[in-house]
């Protein structure tokens, strides 16, 4: 069964603690906080993403999937560690070098929290097989990061299927999460090839019913 990981990136509310309510009533398993900086990608959702995740904590406690899609990773990581969110992930290519990705890894996990790295769809696989005995998750972009409600790019469902043959026969242990343009359309694909964590934005913060969403996505 996927697992949901629902994005507030789209979230357009007045009433983020209404819609924290009807997405913990909605059985959401996660919910995904996009961390933007407007250099590493062009949107800068700093300030946003900080206080739906302080208002998040203040009234849930649905585990919190942070992705960052920043330059700064010390910074955002002395912003977001207090939050003890369930994992925090980084893009391989927000990193000049392996010791630099390490040196994250190592910092995250020392938190005791999970670590995930994310990669782009242009990444090559290859490049971030020496770090997957040491992560607990890969997000695999289905997307450009940088926005919500883009169409999914069926070229990145082979490499998504790459790793999950690679993650089995290599007898290794992380889940895999896909990221973007995932609705009802596109979920069955998604399951097909072995995701784990499927995070979706806007099908469902611009849908009518959270909950309704959820278990069709699910189902
Ligand atoms: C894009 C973000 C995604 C995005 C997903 O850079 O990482 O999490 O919010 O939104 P949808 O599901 O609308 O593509
Ligand atoms: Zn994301």
């Amino acid at each position: 069964m996927v697992e949901i990981a629902t994005s507030l990136l789209s979230l357009d509310t007045e009433n983020v603690t209404k819609d924290i309510y009807n997405l913990e009533v909605a059985h959401t398993d996660y919910i995904h906080i996009d961390v933007m900086d407007g250099k590493f990608v062009e949107k800068d959702t700093e300030k946003r993403m900080f206080d739906y995740t302080n208002q998040i904590k203040a009234i849930s406690n649905i585990p919190i999937d942070v992705h960052f899609m920043v330059e700064d990773i010390k910074k955002q990581l002395e912003m977001y560690i207090p939050f003890m969110p369930n994992c925090i992930t980084f893009h391989y290519e927000a990193c000049k070098n392996k010791e630099e990705v390490f040196h994250y890894i190592n910092k995250i996990k020392e938190e005791e929290i999970k670590v995930g790295i994310a990669i782009s769809p242009k990444t090559k696989l290859e490049t971030i097989y020496e770090f997957l005995p040491f992560i607990h998750m890969v997000l695999m972009m289905t997307v450009e990061p940088g926005k919500g409600g883009q169409q999914l790019i069926p070229e990145t469902l082979e490499k998504i299927k790459l790793l999950y043959d690679y993650r089995n026969e290599k007898k290794l242990e992380f889940n895999i999460e896909a990221d973007g343009g995932i609705n009802l359309e596109t979920i069955s694909s998604i399951k097909q090839v072995g995701v784990d964590i499927a995070v979706v934005g806007s099908a469902i913060t611009k849908s009518s019913d959270y909950k309704q969403t959820i278990e069709l996505l699910k189902s």
